[in-house]
């Protein structure tokens, strides 16, 4: 049977519930983090628990659990779903008021939920070695992507118009003609004179946890480096590309646009990323 956290107990999946009036629900007025589980351990936790509190202090929701208690029913619920490979998604919302725009006149306690689920590592596996494809779909978003709220809607529209383009993920383009991040990732290509591009890290994308990784790991081989938004037509004419989030590591793009992106095969720089993320290098 499949566990969910809410609220300070534990509930089979399919009973957990939150109230109607849930500010998460009524006005996505809530935060998430998600991680990665491998061999039972949180991948990234420091930088993931970090850019929760950073997206709570954003929204002036206080932090309803300290890290340490909100560790300890991480582990509990994945061992009473036993995962050990796998994720885990954490949201907090405002918590439960009368529906009106404005905070909550009287303090509420703010709604908390924990699910994780198994992921399969060797479908992700299989789909690196292939390399995925994209396309690229205009920025609806609002102006502070950088806060890993709920309101997700725009990023739901660019994932269903990939997946109903036979593609993996969208592309996100800003009004500048730079492609921002993915739906659900980031987004990087590798240029012809051998750099590293992604886009800076401002208020326009959400701040990866695997992106500051992967730059960290980029350096650390001496790989040189830029942050920047970069055009469609630049990645048509990459050397690689590639995505970076929790849940997907390091997967290459091969296909963005129906463009085939060098030879339609992985780079070798971007499974060389992947593998040194995920600690195999
Ligand atoms: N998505 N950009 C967006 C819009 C994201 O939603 C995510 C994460 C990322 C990658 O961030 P990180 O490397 O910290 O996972 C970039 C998660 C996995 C999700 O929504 O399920």
């Amino acid at each position: 049977m499949r566990f969910a956290y809410v609220n300070g107990r534990f509930f089979p999946h399919g009973e957990a519930s939150i109230h109607v009036e849930d500010r998460g629900f009524q006005f996505a007025d809530a935060v998430y983090e998600v991680w990665s589980v491998r061999k039972g351990e949180l991948m990234d936790a420091d930088g993931h628990f970090a850019r929760l509190e950073r997206s709570l202090g954003e929204l002036r929701i206080t932090a309803p659990r300290s890290r340490a208690a909100l560790e300890h029913i991480i582990g509990e619920l994945l061992r009473r779903n036993r995962i050990r490979n796998g994720l885990v998604y954490l949201q907090i919302s405002r918590g439960q008021a009368r529906r009106d725009h404005a905070f909550p006149k009287q303090a509420v306690t703010p709604t908390i939920v924990l699910t994780c689920k198994r992921l399969d590592l060797a479908a992700a596996d299989a789909r690196a070695q292939c390399g995925i494809a994209v396309i690229t779909v205009p920025d609806q978003r609002w102006a502070r992507c950088d806060i890993k709220t709920v309101n997700l809607l725009p990023n739901v529209l660019a994932k269903q118009a990939a997946h109903e383009a036979g593609a993996v993920e969208a592309w996100q383009v800003d009004r500048d003609g730079r492609v921002t991040e993915g739906s659900s990732t980031n987004a990087w290509i590798v240029t012809k004179a051998g750099k590293l591009v992604t886009r800076q890290a401002d208020q326009g994308i959400l701040h990866g946890i695997t992106r500051a990784r992967i730059i960290k790991c980029a350096q650390d081989v001496g790989l040189e480096i830029e942050e920047r938004g970069f055009t469609p037509q630049e990645a048509y004419e990459a050397r690689e590309a590639f995505l970076t989030s929790a849940t997907s590591f390091v997967t290459p793009v091969v296909l963005i646009d129906n463009h085939i992106i060098a030879n339609g095969e992985p780079g070798s720089l971007t499974l060389s990323l992947r593998q040194a993320y995920l600690g195999e290098a």
